[in-house]
């Protein structure tokens, strides 16, 4: 069935209605076309995850319509909020502090005490957010490990079984992606090189701009969801049902008797889903002093969710 819709008011609504039910978009920006889902949805965004046959769960950036959204998201501090008014729309991302512990952005965040945000400069793009009434998280639209989008075709190619709504805008008039900027350190870091040059950044702040030496595309922050997600309690994994001891918490993935389910019909988008919230809810609880997580099958997102959870169990 082809995906692809004309950009009329018809089809925007199409699109909307699809992101407020949890449902994937693929849309157009400047830079390249993003698989989009509304980011207050994990079990949407995991969705994404699981299109893109992404191994891990690599923070996604959220993307918004006005300044005044990104108050809802982090804490901007006065230099955030001038490259806002200088620089959005536009190619353009901002790493920046999350707003406080809210867990239905804990997927998109990855566990990350940050979250990045940007403004695209598409007229599709933002018509869609402002009619979603939601942030849109969305990498680019494409299997993981493949050349990044930059026409609908290239989509539908790439996800057409996977993708609710291919919104058309053309060609994507930047075509590489956003310059990834982080803005919770004093000085100005570039962790992905991208479609808004250094020295213009450099000119406009009047201060150097540092420039990661990372890989662009496997910055070191999904690694430190190992450090923000070691459990204060003794976390065991693949522990079947028979293997639990008095003293875990269990958290089970399948038809079992648990404390919580992952997914008792088995399936590892809603597992991922789930994960980080669980996770957090079973180091609260004050019931048991370890826990214990039951075999996730290594297949769709059960391969992120068990790189995740192995980190968790880690000594
Ligand atoms: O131009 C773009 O940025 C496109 C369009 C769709 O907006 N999006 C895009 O997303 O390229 P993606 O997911 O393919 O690349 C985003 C990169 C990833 O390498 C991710 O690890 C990094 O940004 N990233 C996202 N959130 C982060 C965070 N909180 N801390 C550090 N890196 C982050
Ligand atoms: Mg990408």
């Amino acid at each position: 069935m082809n995906k692809i819709y004309d950009f009329n008011e018809q089809n925007l609504a199409l699109a909307a209605q699809t992101i407020q039910n949890g449902g994937l978009v693929a849309f157009p920006t400047e830079t390249v076309y993003g698989l989009g889902a509304d980011s207050f949805n994990a079990q949407a965004v995991a969705a994404i995850f699981a299109a893109k046959g992404r191994p891990t769960f690599n923070p996604l950036i959220s993307h918004i319509a006005e300044i005044d959204m990104l108050s809802d998201l982090a804490v901007p501090d006065s230099r955030a909020l001038a490259l806002a008014k200088k620089f959005w729309p536009g190619p353009l991302t901002f790493i920046l502090p999350r707003k406080e512990a809210n867990s239905a952005l804990d997927l998109v965040c990855a566990g990350l005490p940050n979250i990045s945000i940007r403004m695209p400069n598409h007229e599709i793009a933002l018509a869609l957010i402002k009619l979603s009434g939601t942030p849109i998280a969305a990498p680019s639209a494409n299997r993981s490990q493949t050349i990044s989008p930059t026409t609908a075709q290239h989509v539908a190619d790439s996800l057409g079984d996977k993708v609710d709504v291919i919104l058309d805008g053309g060609a994507c008039k930047v075509g590489v992606e956003s310059t990834i900027i982080d803005l919770t350190t004093k000085d100005v870091v570039i962790l992905r090189a991208g479609g808004l040059a250094k020295e213009t950044l450099e000119n406009f702040l009047g201060e150097k701009v540092l420039l990661s030496h990372g890989n662009p595309d496997l910055p070191t922050s999904p690694g430190q969801m190992l450090k923000h997600y070691a459990p204060k309690l003794i976390t065991r994994i693949n522990v079947t049902p028979d293997m639990r001891q008095p003293n875990e918490f269990y958290i089970g993935f399948g038809k079992m008797d648990c404390d919580l389910n992952l997914s008792s019909k088995s399936d590892t988008t809603e597992a991922a889903a789930n994960l980080f919230a669980y996770m957090h809810l079973a180091e609260q609880q004050t019931n048991y002093p370890q826990i214990a997580i039951a075999p996730i099958p290594d297949e769709g997102l059960g391969l992120a969710i068990n790189d995740r959870i192995r980190r968790a169990s880690y000594k």
